[in-house]
């Protein structure tokens, strides 16, 4: 449908966690007139629900290097070293600067940033809020900026598709807003320069640490749009998540990496500390690591869960630096102040998305990516613990500051944008809601943790035939699925799951956070290098 409502705006930015709302804040600054549109609340993405912290080089005697250091071994071999050495000297700045937007971190008793320690660091470089609540006070303190400095803001509003103008520049977004009065219905924020912020697509398998709303919207637009999206098949898993029961489905308490930081052991259920040996950092080796150490014990094993134990701690320690662990544990009826509590691996982080420059900028002119949404190159095969803060914070600086550039330079404001209405061709029709779950079990069976040629063969049949039936359906009797956020957003996750195995079938070695059983081994031959998907726009 065309846009029945419009409003105008040098930039719009689309999703409201750490990256959104820092690019918001920094290009509202500047002087650009800004619109954020979110799909839900402001605070309801990723971001509020991160727990461990803010990695950076805040620490006496830590230097940027020795992040770098970190973030490169972390990686396996793929991140692009370029664009880690800005993440990691921009970082501590950026910090600072969150600091004094107003996000108060912990302190030790002489007012120094308290640091912690996550899998992959050799140093206390995290810094956390209110214990375990770090993403919740990020949040708070930005969303309270950007009411503050009065930030245009539409919620509620799910992003369709990317407008783009007769040279294929953009030209803004398309949107479904629900419940918004004045902007009810299908509209439209026209603005050359469009932020993708949409956060990650941890919903596309059946357990994962993500909210309901990382639905992959952002890398299926940028994919509908004809931008580039790479490495998909890096999906991080996290180690340690709260074990509710093999068919428990959506989003699962995660137990943070802090609380091996702090001292908390992984063991089986004889007790048996299975990860000495494994690796020099043990417990706190990489994710991908420690992920595959549990995988490989619980097969070992015939186990559904391992533990995590850090009885330890004491009551004091645990109500004062893990409340919310404490809690969300309790809740589900487990005391990890009297008990080891049962955990497992789940989906948690996309390393890859659209592929973008040091400055964020993606391969469609106009169209910029930060945060989980993007791959600026940082993560390569396996993202560090606690550089996605981060990393939201210091691209969405370099891309407000590219804006404001490319305004100065090119006078951006003069074009008037004449967008076209956004694609849907019999080709890409709108699933029903109910296959959401479809395609979450046809992921988490085939294309989880581990992988194989054979599993993922059948994934992709799978996905196949769901698209099929819609194709078929609209083609036989003229319907697709009634518009609205359940069926976007199944339509979404259809989307990134084929081409995420699609890449996850052609890469053939085992390497970060993927992990194929008939191909065991890092192949630095053939495979030290990205898988870059760009589909045909007229043909997704
Ligand atoms: C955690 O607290 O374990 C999550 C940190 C991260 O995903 O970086």
């Amino acid at each position: 449908p065309s846009p029945g409502w419009n409003l105008e705006a040098d930039v719009v930015v689309v999703g409201s966690g750490v990256a959104g709302l820092t690019a918001a804040l920094r290009c509202e600054a500047a002087g650009l007139r800004t619109v954020v549109v979110t799909k839900a609340r402001l605070d309801d993405g990723s971001t509020r629900w991160a727990q461990g912290g803010i990695a950076a080089a805040l620490g006496e005697g830590d230097t940027p290097e020795e992040h770098l250091d970190d973030t490169l071994v972390a990686g396996a071999g793929l991140c692009d070293e370029e664009a880690v050495r800005t993440l990691v000297t921009e970082g501590p700045g950026a910090v600072r600067r969150l600091i004094e937007t107003g996000a108060r971190f912990d302190e030790t008793a002489d007012g120094a940033l308290d640091l912690t320690r996550e899998g992959g660091h050799h140093r206390r470089r995290i810094a956390h809020a209110g214990g375990d609540a770090s993403g919740a006070e990020i949040s708070r303190a930005l969303v309270e900026a950007v009411r503050a400095r009065g930030v245009r803001t539409v919620e509620n509003a799910l992003v369709l598709d990317l407008l783009t103008d007769a040279e294929g520049r953009t030209a803004g977004v398309s949107l479904h807003v629900m419940g918004e009065g004045q902007h009810d219905g299908v509209g439209a924020v026209l603005a050359p320069a469009v932020v993708l912020a949409t956060g990650g697509m941890g919903q596309v398998f059946s357990a994962t640490t993500n909210p309901p709303v990382s639905t992959g919207d952002g890398v299926a637009l940028a994919l509908r749009a004809g931008a580039e999206v790479s490495d998909l098949e890096f999906v991080q898993f996290h180690p340690t998540v709260l074990f509710l029961g093999a068919d428990a489905e959506g989003q699962q308490p995660l137990v943070s990496e802090a609380v091996r930081g702090e001292g908390a052991h992984l063991v089986d259920a004889d007790g048996v500390r299975f990860m000495v040996g494994q690796h020099e950092l043990a417990e706190l080796a990489p994710r991908d690591i420690v992920a595959k150490g549990i995988t490989r014990r619980m097969q070992e094993l015939g186990a559904e869960h391992m533990y995590l134990d850090a009885r330890h701690f004491g009551a004091e320690m645990w109500e004062k630096r893990f409340p919310t662990i404490l809690a969300a544990c309790r809740a589900h009826g487990m005391d990890p102040i009297t008990e080891p509590i049962p955990i497992a691996p789940a989906a948690h982080y996309a390393s890859g998305g659209v592929r973008t420059d040091l400055h964020g900028r993606t391969t469609v002119p106009g169209l910029y990516a930060c945060g989980e949404v993007a791959c600026t190159g940082v993560h390569g095969a396996n993202r560090l613990a606690s550089n996605s803060l981060l990393e939201g914070l210091v691209y969405a600086e370099r891309i407000a500051d590219d804006i404001q550039r490319q305004y100065a330079e090119n006078g951006l404001h003069a074009r008037v944008p004449a967008p076209v209405a956004h694609p849907r061709t019999p080709t890409h029709p709108l699933l029903p809601a109910e296959a959401r779950f479809a395609i979450q079990r046809v992921m988490t069976r085939g294309a989880g943790v581990l992988r194989s040629a054979d599993s993922l063969a059948e994934a992709a049949a799978q996905l196949g035939r769901i698209h099929a039936e819609a194709v078929n359906s609209l083609a036989e009797n003229g319907k697709t699925a009634e518009p609205g956020v359940d069926t976007w957003e199944a339509t979404n996750l259809l989307c990134v799951a084929r081409v995420l195995v699609a890449a996850a079938r052609r890469r053939e070695e085992t390497r970060g956070c993927h992990w194929r059983e008939d191909h065991p081994d890092r192949d630095d031959a053939d495979w030290r290098r990205h898988i870059v998907v760009r589909l045909n726009p007229d043909r997704t």
